[in-house]
């Protein structure tokens, strides 16, 4: 495949789509380890016929994640929005929490469902994260927690939001559903707040098919944690408080453990794939990569790709037009918002005017396809394509408004994930 450096060669003008339908790109793809180790670990399960309730590969599990996350306790959980919610439910969180619009729609859906209303704050233009200012002048007598997000991996700004939630007596939840991996300046990123959630979805970098994790240094927090996550049993026979079936599987920790023993691999893809676009996307006006803050350790999980209409000559939505009709599927991570979303945007129909900077990175940002299932070459020629766009701006507009309706472009069917 060779690059598209010509505008008629883009496939908006007619050219060949860069990729086959079999080849097309897409964000989260799963990363796979070593696929015999996990049929043998589920074979072994399936012989000694141990496939959940707290098995061996779900406490080998916990013991490899508070090493590699440098935190005493780890609980495993059966998905990142339970994990949240045992969290939240250990903490005794109720009334309102203060969080992000800009994070995918589980973090909101999680209190929610549980009867705790999430309450929207802005985001600081730096981190992307809840803006420590913005979550202060939220805080209401109803207030119970700060749960805040590490969106893309990008820490947040955990110090302040630990520091106002001290001054109000609140808890700090952090959502690191991206963050695996990552370090707030040299310090991992699960030893902030009360407790820390991972997911291990099949799009995230370490994988349990599905699954997550709360990570604590709280002995408390992480023993209540057990009791909810297994329905409250405190034994054979005894409950002990409200709980539900919050537990992983063997089969899920099987994967789990394959995939961190492929996380330098996966780690390294990511690495890679990222300096191609930053280097072949270098230079091009009104077309950034976002990076987290100097000093703060990455995953490069999430590459997002940020335009600036007014000096590209495209807007977001023009750049992913052009890339899907190469089979190329960019995603508008987390469009519209949270906010806007149900049963939110009903509640509060203008919150977009309190959030401005959520409002102007939800217009302009694009995540790329990365992870092993995308070759540098392949990054390369996505990186093409988005520049030979803008070289071509006012033709790719043009084009793009004789052959669209307003409506945003199809979701074609999600990755096998
Ligand atoms: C920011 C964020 N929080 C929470 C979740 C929920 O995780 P899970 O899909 O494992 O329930 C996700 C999942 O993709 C996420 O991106």
């Amino acid at each position: 495949m060779s690059e598209k450096t010509r505008a008629e060669q883009l496939a908006i003008f007619g050219g060949t789509p860069a990729f086959s339908e079999a080849d097309s790109l897409h964000v989260g793809r799963p990363n796979v380890g070593d696929t015999k180790r996990l049929l043998d670990r589920i074979a072994g399960a399936i012989e000694q016929r141990r496939l959940t309730n707290d098995g061996p590969f779900v406490r080998e599990l916990e013991r490899r994640l508070t090493e590699i996350l440098d935190v005493p306790y780890c609980v495993a959980v059966g998905s990142g929005t339970l994990g949240l919610q045992v969290a939240a439910r250990s903490l005794g969180l109720q009334g309102e929490v203060i969080v992000p619009s800009l994070t995918f729609v589980a973090t909101a859906h999680a209190l929610e469902w549980m009867g705790i209303r999430p309450v929207f704050g802005d985001v600081d233009p730096d981190s992307l994260g809840l803006d420590p200012r913005a979550a202060m002048k939220l805080v209401t007598a109803r207030t119970s927690a700060i749960l805040g997000v590490h969106l893309w991996g990008r820490p947040c700004r955990v110090e302040e939001l630990q520091s106002v939630a001290a001054d109000r007596g609140l808890r700090l939840l952090l959502d690191a559903a991206h963050a695996f991996a990552c370090t707030r300046g040299a310090v991992p990123i699960a030893r902030f707040g009360d407790a820390t959630v991972f997911s291990f979805h099949a799009t995230k970098i370490v994988n349990a098919f599905e699954g997550g994790a709360i990570a604590t240094r709280d002995a408390e927090l992480a023993a209540r944690a057990r009791l909810v996550r297994n329905f409250g049993f405190a034994g054979y026979d005894e409950v002990v408080c409200l709980g539900i079936n919050g537990k992983m599987s063997e089969a899920s920790a099987a994967m789990a453990l394959t995939s961190l023993e492929s996380l330098d691999e996966f780690l390294a893809a990511n690495r890679r794939n990222y300096d191609v676009y930053r280097e072949a996307l270098a230079g091009l006006p009104g077309v950034g990569l976002l990076a987290p803050g100097t000093g703060d350790g990455w995953n490069h999980h999430y590459v997002a790709l940020e335009i600036d209409p007014p000096v590209a000559g495209l807007d977001r939505d023009h750049v992913l037009s052009v890339l899907w009709a190469e089979r190329i599927f960019a995603r508008r991570y987390f469009h519209p918002g949270c906010h806007r979303m149900e049963p939110y945007a009903s509640r509060e129909p203008d919150a977009g005017r309190r959030l401005p900077v959520t409002e102007r990175v939800l217009a302009r940002v694009l995540l790329l396809p990365t992870g092993t299932a995308v070759r540098s070459r392949d990054a390369a020629a996505v990186a093409a394509i988005v520049r030979t766009a803008v070289v071509h701006a006012s033709a790719v507009r043009t084009r793009l408004a004789a052959a669209r309706s307003d409506a945003a472009p199809e979701t074609p069917a999600p990755p096998s994930t």
